[in-house]
């Protein structure tokens, strides 16, 4: 698998549609000063350099321990590894002495009124997101990151997501069975990037290219999902479940026409996509890009299956896009068979220009 460059205005992992294999961590920063905080984001930023590269890693002389874990061989395939760092309101607090470089929309997340939040789920300095299309090119990252970054940071939750490959065709299906990604801004329009998922020129400066990233972990309670009907289920998407097109169309690409349905007779008022995305003039800025995964976590105590997704989106501004967007879903029907318990608002970094930049340089 060829090599996602590494270099650029913005963090790779980003825009991509998600990669088949993640894992999505959150970390706190144990650095001892801001001079060694910025050692860390250093030494993240070479490590994620090398390993989306790949090469030979460094030799070690006789005794001493292996620079690598040999999982993948010795010499370390590119793969299509992506890296991304992002960072959480808690950084800015007086430890490292940054209060007044925390990006100007950066809040702690907040409950909702369907949520569950169990506080080990919730939150950090730091948000790791590792994809790959294979999963021990994923896991050799993260080991290699977290060997190297020892005392300077520590994980403190972590969920491996997954998507599966299309069946039969467009978006990948989510655990209730329903093509999930569809309708996304254009990612190919700089224009709309720059309007909904960059952050803001009257943002702090050091943020320029960085974007707003949300961390959503959703538990879907699929043993309840399994006993309601396939319309049941149409009608709290709004979506076909065979085909992944609108409750008003024939085919996934086809747009849901609101302005016809002013009742919602075809396309519930209270549906999930209609309700996310209401398709008026005065809802188009909240819109957000939505780069998520499933979870398969094994069995909860009571031994059901503990399924769900790692909901990620991206946008310039998390008050005016994913807050105002969950408020509108909060209560939603489908808040029956689902259950957010963890997760947290984060800023992706701005890209790494060149050899000598590194993540969060103009932070520091
Ligand atoms: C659309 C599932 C959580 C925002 C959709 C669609 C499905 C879906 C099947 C329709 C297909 C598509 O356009 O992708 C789910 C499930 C969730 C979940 C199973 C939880 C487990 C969320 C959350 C948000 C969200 C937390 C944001 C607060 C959206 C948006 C759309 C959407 C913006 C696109 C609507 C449109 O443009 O027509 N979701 N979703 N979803 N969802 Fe979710």
């Amino acid at each position: 698998v060829a090599a996602v460059p590494f270099h650029g205005e913005n963090q790779a992992g980003i825009l991509p549609e998600p990669q088949p294999y993640s894992v999505v961590l959150a970390a706190n920063a144990i650095a001892g000063s801001r001079a060694e905080l910025a050692d860390l984001f250093r030494t993240i930023t070479d490590r994620a350099r090398f390993l989306t590269a790949g090469g030979d890693p460094d030799p070690v002389g006789i005794t001493a321990p292996a620079t690598d874990s040999g999982t993948l061989g010795s010499t370390i395939p590119a793969g299509g590894l992506t890296v991304t760092l992002g960072v959480g309101a808690s950084l800015f607090d007086d430890r490292y002495g940054l209060q007044s470089r925390k990006p100007t929309r950066l809040d702690v997340m907040t409950p909702f009124p369907d949520d569950d939040l169990k506080p080990e789920w919730c939150h950090g300095d730091l948000s790791l997101v590792v994809s790959a299309p294979e999963r021990d090119t994923v896991l050799h990252a993260v080991r290699d990151i977290a060997r190297n970054t020892r005392g300077g940071m520590q994980f403190a939750w972590r969920q491996d997501g997954f998507v599966p490959p299309p069946r039969p065709s467009g978006a990948p299906r989510n655990h209730f069975g329903f093509k999930d990604g569809t309708s996304n801004p254009d990612v190919r329009d700089p224009g709309t990037m720059k309007r909904l998922v960059w952050a803001a020129s009257d943002d702090q400066p050091w943020t320029a290219g960085g974007s707003y990233q949300v961390v959503r972990l959703i538990r879907m309670l699929v043993e309840f999902w399994d006993r309601i009907s396939v319309g049941e289920q149409e009608n709290l998407f709004g979506r076909a479940r065979a085909t992944g097109a609108p409750l008003d169309g024939t085919v996934e690409g086809d747009v849901p026409d609101y302005s016809r349905d002013g009742t919602g007779k075809v396309i519930p008022l209270t549906s999930h996509m209609r309700l996310a995305n209401p398709r008026t003039d005065d809802t188009d800025d909240s819109r957000i890009l939505r780069r998520s995964h499933s979870y398969d976590a094994g069995l909860d105590t009571n031994g059901n299956l503990d399924l769900g997704l790692v909901f990620v989106c991206y946008q310039q501004d998390i008050a005016r896009q994913f807050v105002a967007t969950q408020t509108r879903l909060d209560g939603e029907p489908l808040s029956d068979y689902i259950s957010p318990f963890g997760g947290g608002y984060f800023f992706a970094l701005p890209g790494v220009r060149n050899q000598s930049d590194y993540l969060g340089r103009r932070l520091f």
